[in-house]
C-alpha cells in the first residue's frame, strides 16, 4: 500500500486550475485590501504611504503606467479617480510611457500598477518618471518587489500569491487598492467628494459580498463556456467603466483559451466592429447601470439591437432588475445592483470565469498557457 499525494494538486485545494481558485478568492482578495484602511469614523488612513501630504495636496495630474491586466485595472480606475479627485488622470502603457516625452514635473503623481513588482517595462517606467521629478506610488501585490522599493510609497494589495499566469484576484484587488487612493486624494483635498468619501468606502465595504453572490451564480456562464468550446472569434463590447471590463474579457479569453477575441467601446461600433458582425457571432455586452449618466444605458440597449438585427447572439452582463435589455439578449447574466463606479468589480467575474471555464472544456493548460510568463522581467 502506498499513499501518493501530489503537493501541487494539494495546494489548488480540489479546483481544477490554480486560475479557477483565485477567481473564487476574490472575496477575501478585496476585503483584504480594504482591511485597515480606515479609522473608526471611517476616514481614510494610508500611513503606510507615507508621503508629505502637502506634496499630494499639490499635485494636478496622475499618470497610472503598467502593462497587461494591470493596465486594464488602471483603466477602469480612470473613470472614479478622476469623478472624485478632480485631478486629471491619464494611463498608459508602461513600454510606451518609458520611450518617449511625457508632460511630467513634480506636481505629477505616476502610479504604477504590478502584482508581481517585476515587470521591466514598468519598473523603467517609474524611474524615468523619477527623473522627471514626479512622485511615484507603486500599487503592488508583492511585499518588498523591486518596483514599489523605487518608487516614494507603495500601496499594497493584498491578494494574496497569484500562480496563474492570468491576472483575476490581482485585477479586482488593484482596482479597490486605486479606489482606496482616489478616496484618500479627495478625502485630503477637499471639495465636493471628500464628504462621499466615507459612504463610498461603505459600498466598497460590501463589494466582497456582492462577489460572492457573483461567483455562486456562474452555472450558466460555465455551461456557455462548454457549449462555446468550438468557437474562433468572440467580440466584447462596453461603455464607460464597463469598456475596460471589456477589453479585459477579451484578453483572458486569447490568454488562456487562443481564442481571438477583442474588446471595444460600444459607441466605436459603428466605426468598424459591426463590419465584423455575421451570423452567429458571439457578443459579449458589458452594460451600464441603468442609472448611468447621459443616458447610457439606452445607447447600449440601441447598440445590441443593431447588432442582434444582423444576427449576433447577445451574452449580456448587466444588473438585477434591467428588464429594458432582455428583449435582444440571447443571454443574461446577473450581478447584483450597486453604484456606477463599483460595477467593473462586479462585471468581469462572470467573463473571467468564462474563460476559464472554456480554456479547461478544452482541455488547455489553464495555469500555464502557451508562450506566456506570469512576469515579463525582460523588454
Ligand atoms: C504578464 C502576465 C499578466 C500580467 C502582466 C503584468 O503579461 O501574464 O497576467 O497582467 O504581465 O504583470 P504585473 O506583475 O506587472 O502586474
Amino acid at each position: 500500500f502506498e499513499v501518493t499525494w501530489d503537493a501541487e494538486a494539494a495546494e489548488k485545494g480540489g479546483h481544477a486550475s490554480f486560475m479557477e481558485k483565485e477567481i473564487l478568492e476574490q472575496p477575501k482578495a478585496i476585503a483584504d485590501t480594504l482591511l485597515g484602511r480606515t479609522d473608526e469614523d471611517g476616514k481614510l488612513v494610508l500611513d503606510e504611504m507615507n508621503i508629505d501630504p502637502d506634496r499630494l495636496r499639490a499635485i494636478d495630474k496622475i499618470i497610472i503606467v503598467a502593462c497587461g491586466t494591470a493596465f486594464y485595472s488602471g483603466l477602469s480606475a480612470k473613470y472614479a479617480i478622476e469623478h472624485w479627485t478632480r485631478i486629471q488622470t491619464e494611463v498608459e502603457l508602461a513600454h510606451e510611457f518609458r520611450y518617449r516625452d511625457p508632460v511630467v514635473d513634480d506636481r505629477t503623481l505616476v502610479v504604477s500598477m504590478s502584482q508581481s513588482g517585476e515587470t521591466m517595462d514598468t519598473l523603467m517606467a517609474v524611474k524615468h518618471a523619477k527623473e522627471l521629478g514626479a512622485l511615484t506610488v507603486s500599487i503592488c501585490n508583492t511585499y518588498g518587489a523591486t518596483i514599489p522599493r523605487e518608487s516614494d510609497a507603495a500601496l499594497y494589495t493584498h491578494a494574496g500569491p497569484e500562480i496563474a499566469v492570468a491576472s483575476t484576484k490581482a485585477f479586482t484587488a488593484q482596482i479597490a487598492a486605486c479606489y482606496l487612493l482616489g478616496l484618500y486624494l479627495a478625502q485630503l483635498r477637499g471639495g465636493t467628494y471628500a464628504e462621499d468619501a466615507q459612504a463610498v468606502m461603505r459600498e466598497l465595504a460590501e463589494i466582497p459580498q456582492h462577489v460572492d453572490t457573483v461567483l455562486g451564480s456562474m452555472d450558466r456562464v460555465r455551461e456557455i463556456a462548454r457549449f462555446m468550446s468550438d468557437t474562433r472569434s468572440v467580440l466584447f463590447l462596453g461603455r464607460h467603466v464597463g469598456y475596460p471590463i471589456a477589453l479585459e474579457g477579451a484578453l483572458k479569453l486569447k490568454e488562456i483559451a487562443y481564442i481571438h477575441a477583442e474588446g471595444f467601446a460600444a459607441g466605436e461600433l459603428k466605426h468598424g466592429p459591426i463590419a465584423l458582425i455575421e451570423p452567429g457571432q458571439p457578443v459579449f455586452i458589458v452594460m451600464p447601470a441603468q442609472d448611468s449618466p447621459y443616458d447610457l444605458h439606452a445607447k447600449v440597449v440601441s447598440n445590441i439591437q443593431e447588432i442582434r438585427a444582423r444576427g449576433a447572439r447577445t451574452l449580456v452582463i448587466t444588473e438585477r432588475g434591467d428588464e429594458a435589455v432582455r428583449p435582444f439578449a440571447d443571454e443574461v447574466i446577473e450581478v447584483p445592483r450597486t453604484s456606477v463606479m463599483m460595477m467593473p468589480l462586479l462585471s468581469i467575474i462572470p467573463l473571467q470565469v468564462f474563460a476559464c471555464e472554456l480554456a479547461t472544456a478544452k482541455g488547455l493548460d489553464v495555469d500555464q498557457p502557451r508562450n506566456l510568463a506570469k512576469s515579463v522581467t525582460v523588454e
